[in-house]
């Protein structure tokens, strides 16, 4: 029954669900039963409250049964939690007001994984996809007063070793991690978050738990699921419209009137509409008024992030039935695969409301094994830290989740672009009907949940499954290969993109990563060699070769996946280690190594260019170690993102036009060596402090070709500037320069990399007193007529290993309290490279770390994340030159 109220005077039910308020006069009422469920394991031992949202980890944690499952080597003392089988039981009173209602439905947001639901001790289904959202009917099976709700989950490693025993006919590989990452087997059996049984930067934690929320959800008529929202663009008729999708629940056929508007444009259409009975998609398309000025959103360093109000109206007769509000975003997104003049291939990039775009940023993984301990601020904080980095895009990467929707807000808000991929990750999957069936309804389900965002600019199959097949990581015999690239098209290309492309055309989708893109399609799918530099996205990683040689790094259309490792502060570690552990020749130190020979290459790396720690204090030894693999894993990204940021215009040996620079990784999910820039708890390391550098709109950067200094200047901005480098040289014994050289001035044209400044380094030395390679560096910014445009860079003419002249500095520091934040004057007598202010587990950051001191005297902010003080700062701050280390 529907229940009559006049427009006038009304009054409504407020639900509020991520951007959309749904107002319903017709009385949904919704039951919340998140809170304190009961858990148990099979047989009985444990019995504990448990909080849900939640996981079994984390509610054992909580109630004592277990310490942190991060200390140490918890994460292999804990494995038993995850062979065990885990019963969630809850109960509740069923109102009249409910009681009434002609439908009620159980809803799961997310179940993880494998689980039986039953009400009242009656089955009432059963879940195996994390990613789906699960809600069963259940109103015959509710008493009046006191109902049980229970959810037993089975052990997900037993679950995808026997869906893995059940797969007779042959191999879906691979079957285990590599032994250093201590993890589970079989994971790509289960449809769960793939690094959850291990992987080469995370520890094995295959949760278990009613991840998201639980509620019940009752109402006459019809409600309203879901509403989607997709600006597309008419170049024809030079008009924007909105297609608008309206995913409905009802319980018999309901005719009714539905208005769609827009005020701020002054666009409104009504439609004459029914609704048929069960759960049903309509679509239907507004038109903007072409007068009206549409405000158009653009990545960060592009342009603001407008939005507009879109309302959504349902009524029957004059009464309203359901009224909702959500947020528009305006603009359009290309992918660009076209001929390149002077070079084989075809091109790689995102045009963005039609102006190309270099994206600049990193790949995002899960913030925390337990997904329930990743709170608003922390997610805010990373994004954040993204965005003061001067990135515009992440890759949201396909062995973790489909994040939570206020992460993709947070995006729209701050105009990070965001690469989404679909939850396949270096492995092959199975495609059995079931399987395949549970893959397409997570597939719906997250491309209606999703599409709405602005930021998602491009979705993407899997991550590396193209190249694990064409390169032949899992050591498929030739004769079989057939059967597995049948299996990945059936996959991502006969059901996952078709289904995408069904659900929303307004973003290009990707099969894989890296993938040569429209050269693979032609190839069938899986091209013989999808990291060919003239075809789409490369993942390039080398850890041997020497980093600071640009000529190692692939000159690819796009880089969206390079990196290096580095092991976090000491404040991070220290929280989950013992003093026995400290010390680079630990067994924590290996433990907590996911990658093979990962540590030896990290010094290996570093030895190429910099003095290995000797301090004969142990701690201070095993500090040192820490803050050099940081300098290295910094210059290393710095130098191959330098790289692909100067390749954008050029095309040298067929190879350029380089459109993309996203590293890996930008987070880390524990603490632990990895390739992240931000440590786990939101540290920033120097790498991160590097990117706020290297990433700025406006960068000169330097390289050597053929004993030539060359200087590029980089531009992201939409005008053109008229700039020159300026070039000082120091000696490595002395704060002012020996000289300075200058440039004429060149045009810069809006979004291009130009060569401004060229000399061979001789030439460049003979004309400065008596600088040699080992006794002088560079540094060099710059100019326009009035002022330095953008930060200064350095290059080194030099390993720092072989500078002649380098000293101990002796800085002192004075720190003071300021309005809003903290400054820190370092004073120095001599050069020091890798200036690093730490203040150990005082959260916040500094405005710059990490540089190269060549001035008397630097002031940097701290902005602190908690109250802190002048004296608890000044205690806590300790400083580290290169040449404190050895
Ligand atoms: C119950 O299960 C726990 C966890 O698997 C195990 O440690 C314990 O020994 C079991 N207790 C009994 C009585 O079987
Ligand atoms: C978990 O449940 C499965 C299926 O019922 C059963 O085979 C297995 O023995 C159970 N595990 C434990 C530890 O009880
Ligand atoms: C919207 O509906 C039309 C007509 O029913 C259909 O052709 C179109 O594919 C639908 N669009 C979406 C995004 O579902
Ligand atoms: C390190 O691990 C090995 C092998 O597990 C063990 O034998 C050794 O005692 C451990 N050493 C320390 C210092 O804990
Ligand atoms: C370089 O330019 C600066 C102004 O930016 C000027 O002061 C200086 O004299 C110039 N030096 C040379 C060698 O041209
Ligand atoms: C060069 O070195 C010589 C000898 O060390 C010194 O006397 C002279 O002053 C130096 N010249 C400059 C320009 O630094
Ligand atoms: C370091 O510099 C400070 C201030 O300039 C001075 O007071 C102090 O003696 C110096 N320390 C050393 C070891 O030279
Ligand atoms: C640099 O710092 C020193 C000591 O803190 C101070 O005496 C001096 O005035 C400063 N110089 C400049 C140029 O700020
Ligand atoms: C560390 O190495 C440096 C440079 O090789 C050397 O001068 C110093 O004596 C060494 N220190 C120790 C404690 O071995």
């Amino acid at each position: 029954m529907l229940l009559h109220v006049r427009l006038s005077g009304w009054a409504c039910w407020c639900l509020f669900s991520g951007v959309f308020s749904v107002f319903s006069l017709q009385q949904r009422l919704t039951v919340n039963l998140n809170g304190k469920w009961r858990l148990s394991n099979s047989n009985g031992s444990l019995l504990l409250p448990a909080q849900v949202p939640g996981c079994v980890h984390s509610a054992l944690q909580q109630q004592g049964y277990i310490t942190d499952p991060y200390f140490r080597f918890n994460d292999v003392s804990y494995r038993w939690i995850a062979l065990d089988n885990w019963t969630y039981t809850t109960t509740f009173t069923l109102s009249a007001e409910l009681s009434v209602k002609q439908k009620v439905l159980l809803v799961f947001d997310g179940v993880d994984t494998v689980g039986s639901v039953s009400l009242n001790g009656i089955a009432v289904g059963k879940t195996n996809n994390m990613f789906c959202r699960h809600d069963f009917s259940v109103k015959d099976l509710l008493k009046d007063g006191e109902n049980v709700l229970q959810v037993g989950l089975l052990s997900p490693i037993l679950y995808a070793s026997e869906q893995r025993k059940a797969h007779t006919s042959y191999v879906v590989p691979p079957e285990c991690p590599p032994g250093v990452q201590k993890g589970e087997c079989h994971v790509n059996f289960i449809r769960k978050e793939q690094s959850s049984f291990s992987w080469d930067w995370g520890p094995s934690f295959p949760t278990m738990g009613l991840w998201k929320g639980v509620r019940l959800e009752a109402f006459d008529i019809l409600q309203l699921v879901q509403v989607s929202s997709v600006p597309l663009y008419n170049d024809a008729f030079s008009q924007w419209r909105v297609q608008i999708e309206l995913l409905i629940d009802a319980v018999q056929t309901a005719r009714g009137q539905l208005t769609l508007s827009i005020p701020e444009l002054d666009s409104e259409q009504t439609f004459q509409t029914h609704f048929n009975p069960g759960k049903t998609k309509s679509n239907f398309t507004i038109l903007i008024n072409t007068a009206s000025q549409v405000k158009l959103w653009w990545p960060n360093g592009h342009g603001e992030q407008p939005f507009y109000r879109l309302t959504i109206r349902g009524f029957q007769d004059e009464f309203l039935i359901f009224s909702t509000e959500s947020k528009v975003y305006f603009r359009t997104v290309e992918l660009i695969q076209e001929p390149v003049v002077g070079s084989p291939g075809l091109s790689f990039y995102f045009r963005i409301n039609g102006k190309p775009i270099f994206l600049k940023g990193s790949n995002w993984i899960p913030v925390h094994s337990f997904q329930d301990q990743v709170t608003p601020d922390v997610l805010k904080n990373l994004l954040q830290s993204a965005v003061d980095a001067n990135m515009n895009a992440l890759r949201v990467w396909g062995g973790g989740v489909y994040e939570q929707d206020l992460f993709y807000e947070i995006c729209d808000e701050l105009g990070i672009m965001v690469w989404q991929d679909f939850m396949f990750a270096c492995a092959m999957y199975p495609t059995e009907t079931d399987f395949i069936q549970t893959v397409r309804e997570e597939v719906v389900q997250q491309v209606q949940r999703l599409k709405s965002h602005p930021s998602i600019i491009i979705w993407s199959g899997n991550n590396e499954n193209e190249a694990a097949l064409a390169t032949d990581w899992f050591d498929i015999p030739a004769s079989q290969r057939p059967k597995y690239i049948r299996d990945y098209v059936m996959l991502y290309v006969d059901n996952i993109k078709k289904l995408v492309q069904e659900e929303d055309q307004s973003r290009p989708f990707l099969v894989s990563s890296p993938t040569n893109g429209a050269e693979s399609e032609q190839e069938g799918w899986v091209a013989e060699n999808p990291y060919d530099p003239h075809y789409g996205d490369v993942h390039f990683y080398s850890y041997i070769l020497d980093c600071w040689d640009w000529r190692t790094f692939p000159r690819t259309r796009f880089a969206s996946e390079y990196g290096f490792q580095s092991w976090p502060s000491f404040s991070t570690l220290q929280p989950v280690s013992i003093k026995e552990d400290w010390s680079y020749g630990s067994n924590f130190t290996s433990h907590r190594q996911h990658h093979e020979d990962g540590n030896q290459q990290m010094i290996l790396q570093t030895a190429l260019h910099f003095h290995l720690p000797n301090a004969t204090d142990p701690l201070k030894r095993f500090t040192d170690t820490l803050y050099i693999t940081q300098v290295m894993q910094a210059q290393c990204v710095k130098t191959q993102t330098e790289f692909y940021r100067r390749s954008r215009s050029e095309i040298i040996e067929g190879k350029g036009h380089t459109m993309g620079a996203l590293y890996w990784q930008l987070n880390d999910i524990w603490q632990a060596p990895s390739w992240s820039s931000i440590e786990f708890g939101g540290k920033w390391k120097m790498l991160h402090y590097f990117a706020q550098s290297f990433f700025a709109a406006v960068f000169p950067v330097a390289f050597e070709e053929d004993d030539t200094l060359v200087i590029y200047a980089i531009s992201d901005l939409s005008r053109d500037l008229k700039l020159r480098a300026v070039v000082n040289v120091f000696s490595w014994t002395e704060l002012d320069p020996v000289c300075t050289l200058n440039s004429s001035m060149l045009l810069v044209p809006g979004g291009s990399a130009v060569a401004v400044f060229k000399q061979p380094v001789a030439s460049l030395l003979a004309g400065c007193g008596n600088c040699t390679r080992l006794t002088c560096l560079l540094t060099f910014q710059l100019e326009d007529d009035s002022s330095q445009q953008g930060p200064t860079n350095y290059h080194f003419l030099c390993s720092p290993k072989d500078a002649q002249g380098l000293r101990r500095p002796n800085i002192t520091v004075k720190v003071e309290e300021k309005k809003t934040c903290f400054s820190v004057t370092l004073h120095s007598d001599s050069v020091a490279p890798f200036v690093w202010l730490d203040v150990g587990n005082i959260p916040g950051r500094f405005s710059s770390n990490g540089f190269l001191m060549v001035s008397r005297n630097r002031t940097v902010d701290f902005n602190a994340w908690r109250p802190t003080s002048v004296a608890e700062l000044t205690a806590s701050l300790t400083i580290t030159s290169l040449r404190d280390i050895y």
